[in-house]
């Protein structure tokens, strides 16, 4: 097979570097580094793979690359590319659900529990040398346990956050799916709900929706004023999904107790963004699947979904518009 040529536009571990490099050339420019967005460019004419995350590859920058084959994200969100225009043009995109499933609950649970508990707050309290009397009732959190968490997208990820609060922390969970989906739980622990529903009875709002037409902006002030009062939200999804303005509006002047946020509109979140150093919102820099393994094991799959695809072999995920 002759070797192809690889855009890599975002560094991956040495290893799966020396995968790609075995069977193909290599160009590795990631447009968001300084001075790199040239080389990102003028590779783009002779590229038949690329493969990166976190970046549009918009209609514009195909038009650059007209020899591209597969497009193979560090991901499993595919809400930078197009993927119907992709398929019009004959190129693969390949994604990497799964492996990211137990991490990205693992954070959206840690989420839930350090803002109903107040975890950094307090941190900062004892930080700050603050802590000087037992704590009072200004200080205190709220239980995690017997709460209701409601599941905004019920799709892996919303099942790993179901297990963990139905049987870890015995809370009943309410998921709203567009399609028909079992609670993948015992029976009486999750129940399938209206959205209204689920709004107006969670404690915990958690959303793991994608972002699509349809869920852009699907969390707005219509939205927060029909949450229960005292709930808290959680977004590890897409942060175009909830409305930005409404949040705040609903945090300042309306009765939602505190948000956990790992995405934005924009990000990295913008110094002057009035999300930032909100006493109710806790921000993360997008770190669902930020841990060593799991970013391993997406390098790893996005690797081989591109070598796959570029040997004209079918790779372990193909996205499907
Ligand atoms: C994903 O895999 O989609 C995560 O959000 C990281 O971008």
């Amino acid at each position: 097979m002759s070797r192809k040529c690889v855009l890599a536009y975002r560094a991956l571990p040495a290893e799966q570097m020396d995968r790609i490099r075995n069977e193909h050339e290599v160009v590795q420019a990631d447009p968001r580094i300084p001075g790199q967005e040239r080389a990102f460019l003028e590779a783009l004419p002779q590229a038949q793979g690329l493969i990166g995350s976190s970046y549009a590859i918009g209609r514009e920058l195909l038009d650059r690359a007209p020899r591209l084959e597969v497009i193979s994200s560090i991901s499993v969100g595919v809400d930078k590319y197009e993927p119907l225009e992709l398929q019009r043009r004959g190129i693969m995109l390949c994604h990497t659900p799964g492996v990211l499933t137990e991490t990205v609950a693992d954070l959206l649970f840690g989420m839930v529990l350090a803002t109903s508990r107040r975890i950094p707050e307090l941190a900062r309290l004892v930080e700050a040398g603050q802590w000087k009397a037992n704590i009072g009732s200004d200080l205190f959190g709220w239980d995690v346990h017997g709460k209701t968490l409601g599941i905004l997208g019920y799709g892996r990820i919303g099942h790993a956050v179901a297990r963990r609060a139905a049987l870890g922390f015995n809370m009943p969970v309410l998921y709203h799916s567009r399609s028909n989906v079992p609670s993948g739980l015992p029976d009486g622990c999750a129940k399938a709900v209206t959205r209204d529903e689920l709004l107006a009875q969670s404690d915990f709002v958690v959303i793991v929706l994608p972002l699509t037409d349809e869920t852009r902006g699907m969390l707005d002030a219509d939205a927060f004023a029909r949450m229960k009062p005292g709930a808290i939200l959680v977004n590890g999804a897409r942060g175009p999904i909830v409305r930005e303005d409404a949040l705040l509006d609903a945090l300042d002047h309306g009765s939602l107790r505190a948000a956990a946020l790992d995405v934005f509109d924009v990000e990295p979140l913008p110094l002057d963004s009035p999300l930032r150093g909100h006493p109710k919102i806790l921000a993360l820099p997008h770190a669902g699947s930020a841990t060593h393994e799991t970013r391993l094991a997406m390098a790893e799959m996005a690797t081989s979904n591109l070598l796959l695809a570029l040997r004209g072999e079918t790779p372990l995920a193909a996205y499907r518009a």
